[in-house]
Order: structure tokens, then sequence, then C-alpha cells
């Protein structure tokens, strides 16, 4: 293979020229993300050395233990959006409301919302396994000049303009879509600079993966567990294989590489599953689409959805498509 010549900010620059009518401010947001991405990456890279392991003593709004490293990577995120004044909002997963942002001059007049999961499979942290950072951007409804309202972050996500993960593994790669396909980018940590690694990714059709916390098959749903059985079944192509690694962002960007299927259902223990559709699902969704796979709730697109609240959670079957269309045959 030769080696990837083009940075992602010659990529970013080469594209933003393509949209005749763009003002450069979608491009100053990536920028300001892949800048931020860079900063927890060496926070996460070094985190078994400082003390920025374990627990921050706090719980989020959705009753789940901060990590430090969540604190310090949802701060990070805010600050660098805010100082940037690039958009008019930000809503996250460890923030209770959203976060209005007014620029220096008062005056609300950027277009743009980000949501985000500023540091997704945190449990992992402390055992040297991949995180990752998920975000989701969307054009605001209410008029600019205004201070942003609930609904500019209750959009279905058939209606984001990009969405992309950070994932801190082996390498730490960012890969985003704008809606014209999925690039992959890999960072060269000795120059601190992201080369085009992986572009027009695309989600095998089908696979032999499939990745669900199956500690809780007792709790699952009728269907969910046929399915599983369906996978184990000595026939075909199967039985499938089965990885997870308790971090959404590294159980679908192996899924997306290799081929497979990603299920966090609802169970008698969690009615909507665990998963938040704004933060996680959603941008996943978008990516996951735009590469030729598909995810849907088990029955509905997840790009389709209306939102009703900030912390939504939702069933999430994710991955290539004929998998994800089978497993919702046993669903019904
Ligand atoms: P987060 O660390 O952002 O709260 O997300 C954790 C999520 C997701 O990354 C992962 O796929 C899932 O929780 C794992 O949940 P279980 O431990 O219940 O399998
Ligand atoms: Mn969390
Ligand atoms: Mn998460
Ligand atoms: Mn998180």
């Amino acid at each position: 293979m030769t080696q990837p010549h083009q940075t992602l900010g010659e990529f970013i620059i080469e594209h933003q020229r393509a949209f005749k009518y763009s003002t450069g401010e979608l491009s100053r947001l990536i920028n300001s993300i892949r800048l931020a991405a860079k900063v927890v990456n060496h926070e996460v890279n070094k985190a078994g050395l400082v003390d920025i392991l374990g627990q921050h003593g706090e719980t989020n709004i959705q009753g789940e233990d901060q990590q430090k490293l969540d604190v310090y990577a949802n701060k990070l995120f805010i600050e660098t959006l805010i100082n940037r004044e690039i958009v008019c909002g930000i809503a996250s997963e460890e923030e209770d409301s959203f976060i209005t942002v007014q620029g220096h001059n008062k005056a609300h007049d950027n277009k743009y919302v980000v949501l985000m999961d500023p540091l997704d499979g945190s449990s992992n942290i402390d055992v040297n396994v991949s995180v990752g950072t998920i975000f989701s951007v969307y054009r605001r409804i209410t008029p600019i000049g205004q201070p942003v309202e609930m609904k500019d972050f209750l959009q279905p996500g058939n209606q984001q303009v990009a969405a992309g993960y950070i994932i801190y593994g082996t390498s730490t790669m960012l890969v985003y879509t704008t809606g014209h396909g999925v690039n992959g980018f890999t960072l060269n940590p000795a120059i601190g600079t992201y080369y085009l690694s992986n572009p027009n990714l695309k989600f095998p059709e089908t696979g032999q993966i499939y990745s669900i916390n199956e500690g809780n098959y007792v709790h699952f749903p009728q269907g969910v567990k046929d399915y599983i059985k369906y996978c184990q079944e000595e026939k075909d192509n199967r039985p499938y294989t089965s990885r997870y690694i308790g971090s959404l962002v590294s159980d679908i960007h192996r899924n997306m590489i290799k081929g497979g299927i990603y299920i966090y259902p609802k169970s008698s223990k969690v009615a909507n599953g665990k998963l938040r559709l704004l933060y996680e699902c959603n941008p996943m969704a978008f990516i996951v689409e735009q590469a030729g796979g598909k995810a849907s709730d088990g029955y509905r697109r997840i790009l389709d959805i209306q939102p009703t609240e900030l912390h939504q959670r939702v069933p999430f079957f994710c991955g290539s498509k004929t998998m994800v269309e089978k497993a919702e045959e046993f669903m019904k």
C-alpha cells in the first residue's frame, strides 16, 4: 500500500470548495473538533501516568458514574467549540441541559449546533481498552441572532449535516461524514497530523461478527434471543464470531471494517436500551448509512425517529445491511 499523503486539513479545504455556497463554518467546526481530539488523545495516551484514571466522584444526569476523563473530555470539547465561536449551541451526554453559545459580540449568529458523547466507552479507560468520541452537527431551526432553543437539538437524525467519531485505539482515527460518503483519517502522533488513510469507507454488505452484551441474555426480548441462537447455529456461513468490546465506537468501527452487526436491545432491565439517540445512535447511524450499512431500533430507521428529549435512549441494531435486516425479521 502506498503511504497516504493527503492531510485532513488539505481534505477539508478541497471539499469545502466543492460546496459553492459554503461559508467555511462547517470546515472550521470540523477543524476545531480535530484539534480538541488531539488534546484528548494526548490525555488518553498518558492516562496511566497521571492522575486522570478512575472516577470523578459524581454522577451525570443519566445516573452514570462519571470518570475523570469523561469530565475532562467534555470540558475540553466544549471550551474549544465556544472559544472559536463557531456553534450557537452544544448538548452533551455529560451536561444536564444544552448550552447556549453567544459570540463575543453577544450576537448568537452562528448557524450550527453540536451534540456529543465526549468520551464513549469510559468504563474501559482504566483497563487500557479503546475509547472514543462521537459528534453530531445540525443546522439550527431558530432564526440566526436568537438564542438557541430545545427544538434546535431535538431534530431527527436525517437532518444531520455532519457526524463523526474519533477512536483512541491502537492508532487514533477520525472518521466522519458530511453526507457524501465516509472518510477515515489516522493521526501520525509524531507530527500531530491526520492523514487520509481510509477513503470512502464501505460497510460490507454482510459479515460474520455479532456484537451484543450476551450477559444480559435472560432480560432480552424473545426476538433478540432467537436471533442470537440463529447466529450460533451451524448452517451456511454460521456460527458467527462473537465480539463485544463495550465501547460503541470501537465495536462499530471494527464491524464497519470487517462486516458485522451490533445490537443494544431493550430488555426487562432497560426499557429503551442504554444508548442515547442524540449523542450515540443518530451520529453512528448517519455514518453507517453513508457507508452503505443500516441502523434501526429493530423496527424503524433510527434517523427518522423524532426525538422528544435530550437524553432519550433507544434500542440500537446497526451494521451490515443484510444482517440488520435478518435481525429485524426476528423482531417481528
Ligand atoms: P458511555 O461510556 O459514553 O457512557 O457509553 C457506554 C456505552 C457504549 O459505549 C457501550 O457500547 C455500552 O455503553 C456498553 O454497555 P454495557 O456495558 O451495558 O454492555
Ligand atoms: Mn457515560
Ligand atoms: Mn457512549
Ligand atoms: Mn460518554
